[in-house]
């Protein structure tokens, strides 16, 4: 049986690049705070338990780690400080350490899993993900001698012949966690940052003649987030991910780089999504769905078959049945469209439930605001809603009933009834032409006027 796993997580870093008053690790990838993503990477491998290590005070990050554990580390004295914070949490296992950083979400639970074996079928102390850096510079350089690692020097550190070399710490590194406690207490300060380095752990390991290993990860993988651009390159590796995926799950995407999409977007299969089509938090969308070009999808539900777009605005709170049809220029906000119902222009149906194949014309509107309040409207199957009307809610229409085009409805209209809400038409025979006359006069007279 293969011994339980646990996994640090280190988010105690200041973060002071991203010039932000929000937590590094809660910006947001793909509608999901950084920390969340972290959190899945390594949940796919099921460990006995996570212990996130804090920032005094980081209240929102702790927040975010839960239901997992978190430690404080009191000051940021480095990564080998932030990792001996969480020992008292890890006390009992005897298990493989995983320890990952917080800001570093692109990391795939597979790199992660090649890491554990590699480790477990070693038997090593200590192991860590490398990979070959475009530009070295910024990483501790892993020296590999005759296949083992024997250190790992940080570039301020790193003599003219370290530093050429470009096989690079990740910052990932797995620790046998019946050693653990024992190579943290041996690393020391004494170096350019005065920091306690959690990378010196593999010198301490090799001089204890455990062995220690490098396996070797795609650099994409391990781009750590400091800036605000780094967060943007990250978005974009990640939308990738994301399209990738819903595309081997059965969506068609028309322009995929032009689909943004949320960590928890589901897709059935056999869905259609034309160009730039963005999916906020909470959509789900059901097989045989077309969605066509320029929507803006958040909270809803999007049953079978249904058509949306193009340019349709579907926000929180929204659902719509199968083989509903919604079209361009439609905003929909918690409102539920029945099966088969068709809004297909210009309409804004705010908090409404709309019955089974009943049909919004253009331009009709769901009053569902008086400034104070918001009230629902609620509109049966089989209804027909005249174009350009306005629905002042609260208000019921009734099953099969009819509101005729540009009404202005207040009050409740029962089944089957038709409904007029506007002024009567007044037609004058021949009074076109007496009429244009006169507002020819009133014009020149007005021009003549100004003349003088
Ligand atoms: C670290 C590695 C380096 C590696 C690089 C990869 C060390 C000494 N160096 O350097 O070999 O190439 O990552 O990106 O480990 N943190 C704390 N408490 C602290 C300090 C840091 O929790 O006191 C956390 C940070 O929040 C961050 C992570 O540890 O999530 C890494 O810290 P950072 O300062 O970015 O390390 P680097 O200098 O980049
Ligand atoms: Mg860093």
């Amino acid at each position: 049986m293969k011994s339980p796993i646990a996994v640090v997580v280190l988010a105690a870093g200041a973060g002071t690049r991203m010039k932000s008053a929000l937590p590094k690790v809660l910006h947001p990838l793909a509608n999901r705070p950084m920390l969340r993503h972290v959190l899945a990477n390594v949940m796919a491998l099921k460990p006995a338990r996570i212990v996130g290590v804090v920032a005094p005070g980081a209240r929102d990050v702790m927040a975010a780690f839960a239901p997992h554990a978190t430690v404080v580390q009191k000051k940021p004295l480095g990564t080998g400080d932030a990792a001996k914070a969480a020992l008292g949490a890890l006390r009992g296992h005897t298990g493989p350490v995983l320890v990952v950083f917080g800001d570093a979400p692109l990391v795939t639970s597979a790199s992660l899993k090649r890491l554990l074996s590699a480790c477990a079928k070693e038997r090593a102390a200590v192991g860590v993900l490398g990979f070959v850096a475009g530009d070295p510079s910024p990483y501790g350089r892993l020296i590999v001698q005759r296949g083992m690692l024997e250190k790992i020097v940080e570039s301020k550190d790193a003599d003219e012949i370290e530093r050429t070399v470009d096989f690079c710490n990740s910052g990932v590194m797995c620790l046998d966690g019946r050693l653990i406690a024992g190579l943290l207490a041996g690393i020391k300060n004494k170096n350019a940052k005065r920091e306690f380095y959690l990378t010196d752990a593999v010198a301490l390991a090799r001089a204890a003649s455990h062995k220690a290993i490098a396996v070797e990860g795609e650099e994409a993988e391990f781009q750590g987030i400091n800036s605000r651009a780094e967060l943007a390159v990250a978005e974009r590796a990640l939308q990738q991910r994301l399209r990738a995926a819903a595309m081997m799950g059965g969506v068609t995407m028309i322009d995929p780089d032009t689909v943004w999409l949320s960590a928890d977007t589901k897709f059935a299969n056999d869905i259609v999504i034309g160009p730039n089509v963005r999916f906020g938090p909470g959509v789900e969308i059901a097989a045989d769905v077309e969605i066509k070009a320029f929507c803006d999808i958040e909270g809803a539900r999007i049953g079978r078959g249904a058509i949306v777009g193009p340019f349709t605005r579907i926000r929180p709170g929204s659902e719509v049945a199968e083989d509903a049809h919604i079209g361009n220029f439609v905003e929909l906000k918690a409102t539920r469209m029945g099966r088969g119902a068709k809004a297909n222009h210009l309409a804004y149906l705010g908090d409404a439930d709309i019955g089974a194949a009943s049909n919004i014309g253009a331009g009709t509107i769901a009053v569902n605001y008086d400034g104070f309040g918001k009230w629902r409207t609620v509109i049966a199957d089989d209804v027909f809603i005249g174009s350009n009307s306005s629905l002042v809610a609260p208000v019921r229409i009734g099953k099969g009933a009819n509101v005729s085009a540009g009404s202005v409805v207040t009050e409740d209209v029962p089944e089957g009834a038709l409904a007029f809400g506007r002024a009567r038409q007044v037609t004058k025979e021949g009074r076109a032409a007496p009429l244009r006359a006169k507002l020819k006069a009133r014009a020149a007279a007005a021009k003549r006027g100004k003349k003088k």
